[in-house]
């Protein structure tokens, strides 16, 4: 049997469709998030749709601990896990001042230590199922900090550095990583991020399909390459950032959250 793909925000957004991605390949998926009711409903489409095996766990992975219990999970059902997908994630706008340090702390833990973590105690599983992939979902806002969304945009470009290392210290053991960075894509990440009008309009005009993201970063995953940016208007974005003095690059995109 084909060995599992772990998708973390495997029920919505970009999580689900790479979980679509997956199954289309005849991957079994395991789905873990909070809303239990679209990782049912999830489940039951990939498993009716490509006949193959599609648990759930409905779990906050913002949550001490949560990491320890999708272990267990993992463990006592006997899931061998061939990919892992750290893909849950949200961002918080708005001036660093508007949350709590326990609201940026928490956005922390799902956006940095539970990859890590899952990374760490998957690993040796990974390594004896290679090839194996893990698959990070960055994002366009790990190529420079963005003002508005100041420990967000933080936290993806731990994340993009996080794989950039880590593949090269694998790169002897079959488990290829794999950095995938969307621009704005219409998912509801920017409803929970609570991002203003400016921002909204502006991501409009560019927005990618979840559908078309995920397809662009599970291709990158088995092509086993270091780090993809989705489409082409997020790569020249990515360029132009790089070009552009810094100081001009963060005016811009304050300017668009409104500060
Ligand atoms: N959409 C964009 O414009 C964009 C751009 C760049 C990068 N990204 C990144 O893409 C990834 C997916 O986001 P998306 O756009 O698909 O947004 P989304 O539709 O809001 O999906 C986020 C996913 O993460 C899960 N999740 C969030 N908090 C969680 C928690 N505490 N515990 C467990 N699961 C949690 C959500 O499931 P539940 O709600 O059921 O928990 C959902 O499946 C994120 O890492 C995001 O940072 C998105």
């Amino acid at each position: 049997m084909m060995p599992f793909a772990l998708i973390t925000g495997g029920g919505k957004g970009i999580g689900k469709c790479i979980a679509t991605e997956l199954a289309k390949r005849k991957y079994p998926v395991l789905l873990v998030a909070r809303d239990e009711k679209s990782l049912q409903e999830h489940a039951t489409t990939l498993s009716n749709t490509y006949g193959v095996a599609a648990h759930y766990l409905a779990l906050d992975l913002g949550k001490v601990g949560a990491t320890q219990i999708l272990m267990d999970w993992i463990t006592s059902n006997n899931y061998h896990v061939g990919i892992l997908v750290n893909n849950a994630g949200y961002g918080l706008s708005g001036p660093f001042t508007k949350y709590s340090a326990n609201d940026h702390l928490e956005m922390m833990r799902v956006n940095m230590e539970v990859p890590v973590a899952l990374t760490a105690a998957l690993l040796p599983m990974l390594t004896k199922n290679a090839p194996a992939y893990i698959l990070n979902i960055a994002s366009s806002a790990a190529y420079q900090a963005v003002p508005g969304l100041t420990a967000y945009a933080a936290s993806k470009s731990f994340v993009l550095s996080f794989s950039r290392g880590l593949r090269h210290e694998l790169k002897n053991t079959g488990v290829s990583v794999t950095a995938a960075s969307p621009g704005s894509t219409d998912t509801n990440f920017a409803n929970r991020a609570d991002v203003g009008v400016k921002a909204l309009k502006t991501a409009e005009k560019v927005n990618m399909t979840p559908e078309a993201v995920a397809a662009i970063a599970v291709t990158a995953l088995f092509n086993k390459k270091p780090e993809v940016i989705t489409g082409f208007v997020n790569q020249l974005g990515a360029f132009l950032v790089w070009l552009l003095p810094k100081k001009l690059a963060e005016s811009i995109a304050a300017s668009l959250y409104g500060l």
